[in-house]
């Protein structure tokens, strides 16, 4: 098992396996944004390789991130040899959801089992304005679809920003009373650069809060009050869903942490918001021995950070959010 130097044990490794997208989400990145050429991409081999190390590190959770995972080529195939890597006990994605009307079934027959899908608004409008690119309809099929293939629990993600749609939050939220899904609503992290938008556009999980009780009431703690992974999380009485909050920057959850990530290009990232990492791709490119790629993660575990500092204005400038995976 992999320990950190704060006894935390890491066993939650997200993949990102592009830095692609078919959106261009406003928080995200810019509308004429550029990728990484292919050749830095880890390919296929590569990508099973590490798994397998991590794996027999004790990681046991995978989730799949992007850019958005659906738009890698052979995405269907690297589901499939992820979830069948020993050690493998859960393996997940985030998606914007634009392809999942047609992937949903093949990615949970290669052994998908959840998706979490990102949805900030039901309005046509202010979808396009958020994402630019997107059409809400499709995301919704995709919706239906993944809950179609059994995908569940369904989780929406959306990303609350000011000025765009801050009020959308009273009709996701209303979606849990007729829907069991989960849907979370995520304080906006500002990435320095690569948009516009700035601390003065996050709105607080509280203030989500608030505004969701000014219409449903009160609502009801749900879990235990326990986090599950990063969200706080709540239902309104009688509903058949539950709301959750994740407060990254207000309240980060730095001590339950469990995770790291591997970036597209093969970087073991140990913090979302610092900037600390470990190139794994270069040596194994170079033809490091599997002893010596284990010491290298083993080692950017052990130092793995404690603490980001977003409250106090530190931003994190070496990449944005779809460079990370999320
Ligand atoms: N702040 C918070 N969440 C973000 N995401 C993308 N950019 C940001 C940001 N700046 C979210 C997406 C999706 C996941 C991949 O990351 O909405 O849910
Ligand atoms: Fe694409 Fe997700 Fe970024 Fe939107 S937030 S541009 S869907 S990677």
């Amino acid at each position: 098992m992999a320990f950190d130097r704060f006894g935390r044990n890491i066993h939650y490794l997200r993949i990102s396996l592009t830095d692609h997208c078919n959106l261009r989400c406003v928080y995200c990145m810019p509308e004429d944004m550029t990728f990484r050429p292919r050749a830095e991409l880890m390919q296929d081999e590569e990508i099973f390789l590490l798994t397998r190390l991590f794996a027999e590190l004790g990681f046991d959770k995978i989730r799949l991130t992007g850019g958005e995972p659906t738009v890698r080529a052979n995405i269907v195939g690297i589901v499939h040899e992820i979830a069948h890597t020993p050690g493998i006990r859960s393996v997940t994605m985030t998606t914007n959801g634009v392809l999942l009307k047609k992937l949903a079934r093949p990615l949970a027959e290669a052994g998908l089992q959840r998706v979490n899908v990102s949805l900030d608004t039901l309005q046509a409008a202010k979808f396009k304005r958020i994402t630019r690119w997107g059409d809400v309809e499709d995301v919704w099929e995709g919706i239906l679809a993944a809950e179609e293939a059994g995908l569940t629990p369904i989780k929406l993600n959306a990303v609350v920003v000011r000025g765009y749609n801050e009020e959308d939050v009273v009709d996701l939220a209303r979606l849990t009373l007729e829907h069991p899904w989960q849907v979370r609503f995520i304080e906006m992290m500002p990435f320095a650069g690569a948009t516009e938008l700035q601390t003065s556009h996050v709105v607080t999980a509280a203030q989500i809060q608030e505004r969701i009780e000014r219409v449903f009431g009160l609502l009801e703690p749900a879990n235990g009050g326990e986090l599950d992974g990063e969200a706080r999380l709540f239902r309104i009485p009688g509903a058949q869903g539950e709301l959750g909050f994740i407060s990254s920057v207000t309240q980060p959850f730095c001590a339950s942490c469990t995770r790291a990530r591997l970036t597209a290009d093969g970087r073991l990232r140990l913090c979302l918001l610092r900037e600390r990492e470990v190139d794994l791709l270069t040596p194994l490119r170079q033809g490091a021995s599997l002893e010596e790629l284990r010491q290298l993660i083993l080692d950017g575990i052990w130092h793995k950070p404690w603490g980001h500092g977003l409250a106090e204005g530190l931003i994190p400038l070496n990449r944005t959010m779809s460079q990370i995976g999320g």
